[in-house]
Order: structure tokens, then sequence, then C-alpha cells
């Protein structure tokens, strides 16, 4: 055959097309190469609301309700709340920006994803001990967060056996005193939260709690409204939102604003990958800056609420308002031992309660379980068992140190205290400073800013300023503060 007629040649022609043919296979299937991370192999939220409500769902929890008030109460008010309200504008949102989207971006669990940008943004894969780190500090907030909760459902049928009708501050004390001095009750408790959790994080991110928060969190909010309705006729509510909102700096130290850091990492679910790998779910056409902005407002407000129905029952009771871990449930059943219908308020608050902290639960482990699955080929319900019973062992611990480990103690922490300073004071926040680093000195600015998407240039510039220098140097700061007061001591 003749050089010029190879072309002519029906093998050559086939070849010929069947190029053409690869050519464009590889254009259709390499950009499904790259696009094949856009979604997460363990499915996408339905909506930009679902995701504002899990996130929030994660967000709002016994943190809120719980937490805030009684480390309020024992760090002297104003002051306190003060410093807080300053790290979550500007260390939890950028971070919380952060966070979103490096889960967008990475689409696989935490530990997965670090190791994936790190890669492709040429860096060490040691990143990925980032997402080991959340891991941990999630296996270990669950651990007594289920304790905690189990408190809550306990106390949704106390409320509802009328116990709490014209009871006295010292009848509500013993009632609180008589269920944490039993180990058997709270393991009952616990047993019975860790098992509720791990039912719905086996049924995956759209299965199950996705329908319940969209109804019981605007539902929470509507009760704490109703309860700030009551705080106000206890004669008491000027007290105690003069106790919450006036600042008095000679109270707080530098232990405290340590703690007032640590709760804003702690509140809205930062520092560990919970919001990470949430982020890692969401449709690409959400956008990154409002609806963290509408998570970081809602959860606040949500605290706020709190402190404005407790303080005031304190104050009216003549309660001492760093009392500790205890406060919420020696307060608020005694407003609704007196209020008119006290006891379908009671029930509906820790009911309530229980789901919001469900909510948070799930949020806690799912990074852990979306990594068994995803390298140990774990299905999602073996993963959640495991990773419950683990959870549901290391929770004894905490249980224990109400009771029959109260008097063992280091650095005159019980092991709940040690285990909730670690977590929340040193885990997070040394979690978020990493994550800020990541997202701001690791990553190329075309790599977040093509994934943030922010229309009006100025705010990407103050998001990128914020993560870059304010969180690192205030995190740094107010840690090298602590330790020279621990120190000094
Ligand atoms: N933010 C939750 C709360 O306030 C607790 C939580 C912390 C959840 C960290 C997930 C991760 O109750």
């Amino acid at each position: 055959m003749r050089l010029r007629d190879l072309g002519k040649s029906p093998t050559i022609a086939r070849c010929w097309e069947f190029q053409v043919w690869y050519v464009y296979w590889l254009e259709q299937h390499g950009e499904s190469m790259a696009e094949e991370r856009r979604v997460s192999i363990h499915g996408q939220w339905s909506s930009r609301w679902i995701f504002i409500l899990a996130a929030t769902g994660s967000a709002v929890g016994l943190g809120n309700i719980w937490k805030f008030p009684y480390i309020t109460g024992e760090n002297g008010g104003g002051a306190f709340v003060l410093v807080y309200l300053a790290c979550i504008a500007v260390i939890g949102i950028p971070i919380m920006m952060a966070e979103v989207m490096i889960g967008r971006r990475g689409r696989q669990s935490p530990i997965n994803t670090m190791r994936t940008l790190a890669k492709e943004e040429g860096r060490h894969p040691l990143w990925q001990y980032l997402g080991w780190s959340g891991v941990l500090a999630g296996f270990l907030i669950l651990s007594y967060y289920s304790v905690i909760a189990g408190w809550a459902l306990a106390y949704v049928f106390r409320a509802a056996s009328g116990i709490f009708h014209g009871a006295s501050a010292d009848d509500v004390g013993g009632i609180f005193t008589e269920l944490v001095s039993s180990p058997e009750r709270l393991l009952a408790w616990h047993t019975l939260f860790m098992v509720m959790t791990m039912i719905v994080v086996s049924r995956g991110v759209r299965g199950g709690l996705e329908q319940a928060v969209r109804y019981l969190m605007p539902l929470l909010f509507i009760l704490l409204v109703v309860l700030v309705g009551y705080a106000m006729s206890t004669g008491a509510f000027l007290e105690g939102v003069k106790f919450l909102f006036a600042p008095d700096f000679s109270k707080i130290n530098a232990a405290g604003i340590l703690i007032a850091m640590g709760h804003a990492f702690f509140t809205l679910s930062l520092g560990m990958g919970a919001i990470m790998v949430y982020g890692s779910y969401i449709p690409e056409n959400v956008s990154i800056a409002q609806t963290s902005v509408i998570i970081a407002l809602a959860d606040t407000a949500v605290a706020l609420m709190a402190g404005m129905v407790i303080f005031p029952i304190v104050f009216a009771n003549g309660l001492q308002p760093g009392s500790g871990p205890g406060l919420i449930f020696q307060t608020l059943p005694l407003a609704f031992g007196q209020m008119p219908a006290g006891s379908f308020f009671g029930v509906l608050f820790f009911v309530l309660l229980v789901f919001a902290a469900w909510s948070s639960a799930i949020s806690l482990i799912e990074p852990a379980v979306a990594w068994l699955v995803e390298n140990h080929g774990f299905t999602r319900v073996a993963a959640s068992v495991w990773c419950g019973l683990a959870t549901w062992l290391m929770g004894l611990g905490t249980i224990f140190s109400f009771n029959i480990w109260s008097e063992i103690k280091l650095f005159g922490l019980t092991f709940f205290d040690l285990l909730d300073f670690l977590t929340a004071n040193i885990m997070l926040p040394a979690g978020g400073l990493f994550i800020a680093i990541f997202a701001a000195w690791i990553m190329s600015k075309k790599s977040s800013q093509d994934e943030l998407a922010m229309t009006v240039p100025i705010t990407y510039s103050l998001w990128r300023f914020l993560v870059r220098f304010v969180t690192p140097v205030a995190v740094i700061v107010v840690f090298l503060n602590a330790v020279g007061v621990i120190g000094s001591d």
C-alpha cells in the first residue's frame, strides 16, 4: 500500500476513529474524575437549609444551655460573656468558614480530606494528623457529653412525674444530688443516650434526624422565649441580665479568658472536624460565609437566652451562680415547679434539650465513622457500633467522677473536669489554630478564593486577614497568658 493511501485503509480509519473517540472519552472521564470528589461518598445535604439546620443542630446543644450558664456563673458574668462574644466574632466565624471550606474541597472524612488537600497543595502528609486529633477530641468529648445528656433524659421523666411541683431550692438540689450520686442510674441513662446516638449515626447523614431537627430547633427557640417571659416575672430579671451583660473586668483572669475562648470553639463545634465533615456534604452553590454567620448567630442567641432564663432564677431563689455543672438542673426545675402548666413545659424543655444534645452528639462521632467507612470498608452500622462501644466505655470515667471517684483528683480536677478542660480549652483551640494556619498559609490563595467564591472581594480579604493573622495570634496569646498564670500560681 502506498503511503498516501493509508488514510483510506479501513484499519487505519478505525484507528483514527478510535483515537477521536478516546480523546473524547478522556475529556469526559478526566473531567468526571476531577468532578468525582465534588460529591462525598457518604451523600449530600438536600439543600442549603438542611445544611444550616444540621450545622446549627451540631452547634446548639448542651454547650449553649447547660455549659454556657454554669461557666459564666463560675467566671463572674459580664466580662466573661464579652470575651466569649469577641471570640465568636473574630475567631469562631472565620474558623467556621475555614472548616466548611476545607471540608467541601476535600469531600471526605477530615483525616482523608486533610491528607488529600495537603497533597494537592504539595505539602507534607503530616497534616492528616490534624484530622486524627479531631477524631480523638470528638471521642473524648462525646464520652462525657453523653453522660450529661443522660441527666437531661432522666429529667424528662422527673418533670413528668410532677416531683418539681412547689419544690423548694433544697428539694430540687436534693433530687439532683440523688441522681448524680448513683452510678447505676447514670450508667443506664448514658447507655440509652449512646444507643440513640448510634442508631442515628448508623443511618447516615440524611436519615432521620434531618427531619427532626427541622422542627425541633425552632421549637426550642420558642420555648426559650417563653421561659425568658417567665424569668421576667421572677422579680430578679434585671439583676440576672446585669450579671450577664454588665462587664466587671476585675472578675476575669487569664484562665477565665482561656475558658471563654475554649467555649467559643466548643459551642460552635469547631476545631475537631465536625463542621468540616458536615461541610463535605454541602452542595456546590452554597455561600459559606453567609451560612457560617447564620449558624453562629443562631447559636449565640440560644446561649444568651439560656443565660437570661437561668440567672434571674438563680438570684430570685438566693442560689449561687457559680455552683457548677448542676446549675441548670438545680434552677430550671424551680421555674417549672412554680409556673402554670409547669410539668408540661418541663417535659417539653428537657425533651428539646435531649434533641439538641442528640444532634450535636452525632456530629462528634461522624468524623470517626466516616473514616472507618472510607478506609476500612466498614458498613456505617458496624462503624457506628464500634465507635459507640468505645465511647460508652470511656464514659464510665465521667460517671464515676461524680460519685465513687469524686475524691480522685489531678491538678485539683476530677476526671470529668480534666477531660472537659483538656478537650474544650486545649484540643479544640489548638485544632482551630492549625485549621487557620492550613487555610490561610498552606492552601494557596487561589484554592481558598475558588472554594469560598465570595462575591464581594473585601469580605474575602477580611476573612483571609483574620485567619492569617488575628486568629492564630489570638489563640497563641490566650494560651501563653493562661500558662503564665497557671505557672505563677
Ligand atoms: N457544639 C456542641 C454544643 O454546644 C458540642 C460540640 C462540640 C459538638 C464539638 C460537636 C463538636 O453542645
